[in-house]
């Protein structure tokens, strides 16, 4: 038997719950990973409360989490890569990623580098390919300026530091404490709250070519308002703005970037040109810990379970 994050209806922090299941077996181009680390996320307490059922539907009991890193510990009989002991880096597309043991796609795992840590490795998927699609989408060029809000976070860390690799000014959205780390990043630090329009416009002098919204609550608004075309707003949340006024909301529901983009992330992040700031780390058995720290909304980098 193995350990692994279940619940069995929509609800508050308190319906998860930890389980022994019985130990998967991988069939056909799966293997079977040791979890050392998996990250968690916003959007896996919106599939749990229920708020996302019409995009995201569940059945129940539920699994849940996407990112992982771990350990190969057995292979389907038509794997033709990877090896028992070898290291990697992937995602779970079947929310069972918070547990000891996870059956894996081979196409959905890359090498874990060396020298990044578990934690990292593991904190890797939903964030990074979710701000690497939103730097994408609103085709940066250097020079240009760009708005992030939630510049701080699991996504919006990512994203300030991918922007700035595509050569542009990074107006930040933070509190107070989180100024300094944006500053060694590169990023103008902004305070949101009231005036925050204003003191973005004098921050950026040469206008704001960019808007990405990585919190939701009307910054799709606050971009348009600041004269930023629809077409160069991406939001990662706030899919009725988006549909009002046809802004961009990639990665979107489908179409996320795989094992590729995460083996792009993790050469950058063993390179030293990538952060990735972890917050807290909790073991597998603090679920609930983990989340009610996530879902205060002012986690600094990605919160990361080890089994
Ligand atoms: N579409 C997708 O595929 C996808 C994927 C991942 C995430 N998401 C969504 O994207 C959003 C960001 O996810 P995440 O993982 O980055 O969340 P997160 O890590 O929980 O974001 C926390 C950050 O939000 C900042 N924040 C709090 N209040 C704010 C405000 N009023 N204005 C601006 N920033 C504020 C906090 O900054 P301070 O600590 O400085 O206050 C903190 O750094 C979530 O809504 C999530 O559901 C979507």
């Amino acid at each position: 038997m193995t350990k692994a994050v279940r619940y069995d209806e929509f609800g508050g922090i308190d319906v998860l719950r930890i389980d022994e299941v019985d130990r998967p077996v991988p069939a056909g181009t799966q293997v079977l990973v040791q979890v050392r680390a998996t990250g968690i996320n916003p959007g896996e307490a919106a599939v749990r409360t229920g708020a996302m059922r019409d995009i995201f539907p569940s059945t129940f009991p539920s699994g849940q989490g996407s990112d992982l890193a771990g350990v190969v510990v057995e292979l389907g009989p038509d794997v033709d890569r990877f090896s028992v002991g070898d290291e990697v880096i992937g995602f779970s597309e079947l929310r069972a990623a918070h547990a000891e043991l996870v059956l894996v796609e081979i196409d959905n795992l890359t090498p874990k580098p060396e020298n990044i840590s578990w934690e990292v490795a593991g904190a890797l998927y939903i964030a990074g390919t979710t701000a690497w699609g939103a730097v994408h989408s609103i085709q940066l060029e250097k020079g240009e300026t760009v708005v992030v809000s939630g510049a701080a976070g699991g996504v919006g860390s990512f994203a300030v530091q991918l922007a700035r690799r595509a050569g542009a000014t990074v107006i930040g959205l933070a509190s107070e404490r989180n100024h300094e780390w944006l500053r060694s990043h590169g990023v103008i630090p902004v305070a949101y709250g009231d005036g925050v329009g204003e003191r973005i416009e004098a921050n950026a002098p040469n206008g704001i070519h960019a808007f990405i919204d990585a919190y939701g609550g009307g910054y799709v608004e606050l971009a348009l308002a600041l004269g930023v075309p629809a077409e160069w707003v991406d939001t990662t949340i706030d899919f009725a703005a988006a549909a009002k006024y046809g802004v961009k909301t990639e990665p979107g529901t489908e179409g996320r970037a795989g094992a590729e983009v995460l083996a792009e992330l993790a050469e950058l992040i063993a390179d030293g040109q990538l952060e990735v700031p972890i917050a807290n780390v909790y073991p597998l058995t603090q679920v609930r810990r983990a989340y009610a720290e996530l879902e205060r909304r002012h986690t600094h980098g990605k919160i990361v379970l080890m089994p």
